[in-house]
């Protein structure tokens, strides 16, 4: 049989991918001192270039929103230069490359933010242990005040504007995983009292503000979003999530955005509240391009797009494992197995 999911894409009049294989983002720690990617990063981008579209990593647009050690940065301009060496190497190789944008909000410690407090919607922690580190544990989180939310909106806005700059193809909103714009959406991460919480309209207001700055200066054409429908990690389903997410879809339909990414990582989980899995979720009520993706084998990934429940599937870890994933499943040869001790290394 020939499968869709090797053909070529139009994504929109002002891009084409050359399949629907996207590379997931893929966080890695390797960044240099002042959080540039390293020198490293541009050969293991390059080398993945036969994909259809690259996500980068996730990319802090404040230097507030870190919680993960040796994440790059697209706030200053010695970041801008180290992502153009990217972007231009995986140009070369006829690649097209987004980059993420991230805020961490709660999901950070003051050792990573030079012993301030995190910040978030509300003053309400993450419990649980800060991953690559023995015994820290989340602490006290400081809520934003409304200045500091406009400032962070033009943070965003700033990125992707730097993004353009350093040659990206375009620029993935991240407001999945619990993150940042995630803890704006959720009623129990998010009860400001001023517009940015309060109701429906107000948690959705952080990221509408974001879509509609990014997309009035650039066009939705090169600007994707990616959101957890599904709550799943460093943040609870909340009642009222199924309808937040519903009004937030539509919302987005009128920007004429790239697509809509599913954050999981594994879509073959089903929530009652959201009638089956993510990517299902998210191809019902929003009728532009739906990116499917978490634990997709190369089967699964083929039959989602033959099946038309999604037009393009985004693979993560086996694409570290298999720099070359395209031309292996192309052929029908076997992966290698991805494993943990394969993030020692950047290859
Ligand atoms: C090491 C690692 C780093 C990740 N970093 C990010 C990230 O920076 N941004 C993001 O949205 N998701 C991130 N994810 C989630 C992946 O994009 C993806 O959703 C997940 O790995 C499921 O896809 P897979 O089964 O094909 O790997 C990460 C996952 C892993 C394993």
């Amino acid at each position: 049989m020939n499968h869709q999911i090797f053909a070529p894409y139009k994504l929109n009049e002002q891009l084409e991918l050359k399949n629907r294989i996207v590379m997931a983002p893929l966080t890695r720690c390797f960044a240099t001192e002042g959080f540039v990617p390293n020198e490293l990063a541009i050969d293991y981008y390059a080398k993945r270039s036969s994909v259809g579209l690259i996500i980068t990593e996730a990319t802090v647009v404040h230097e507030t929103g870190h919680g993960y050690p040796n994440t790059p940065g697209i706030y200053t301009g010695e970041q801008v230069e180290g992502w153009k060496k990217i972007t231009s190497k995986v140009h070369e190789n006829d690649g097209k490359i987004f980059l993420q944008l991230w805020h961490v909000g709660r999901v950070s410690h003051p050792i990573y933010l030079d012993g301030k407090s995190p910040v978030a919607p509300s003053a309400i922690p993450l419990s649980g242990r800060v991953p690559r580190t023995d015994d820290l544990q989340y602490g006290e989180v400081r809520e934003l005040e409304t200045n500091e939310v406009y400032d962070l909106i033009d943070a965003f806005v700033k990125g992707a504007r730097n993004s353009f700059a350093a040659g990206m193809d375009g620029v993935e909103i991240h407001a999945a995983n619990g993150y940042l714009i995630d803890q704006f959406l959720r009623q129990q991460t998010n009860q400001r009292k001023d517009e940015f919480g309060g109701s429906l309209e107000g948690r959705l207001k952080f990221v509408l503000e974001i879509v509609k700055r990014i997309t009035d200066e650039f066009g939705g054409q090169k600007v994707g979003i990616r959101l957890s429908p599904g709550a799943y990690f460093n943040i609870e389903h909340t009642d009222g999530d199924e309808e937040t997410f519903k009004t937030l879809l539509k919302e987005l339909e009128g920007y004429n955005l790239a697509y809509v990414h599913t954050g999981i990582f594994d879509d073959s989980m089903s929530f009652d509240y959201l009638g089956g899995n993510s990517t299902s979720f998210l191809r019902k009520h929003f009728k532009g391009t739906v990116i499917a993706c978490g634990s997709y084998s190369p089967q699964s990934a083929k039959e989602v797009i033959d099946t038309d429940g999604a037009d393009l599937v985004a693979i993560g870890r086996p694409l570290i494992a298999n720099p070359n994933y395209v031309e292996l499943t192309k052929e029908n040869k076997e992966l290698i197995a991805y494993s943990e001790e394969m993030l020692g290394s950047l290859e």
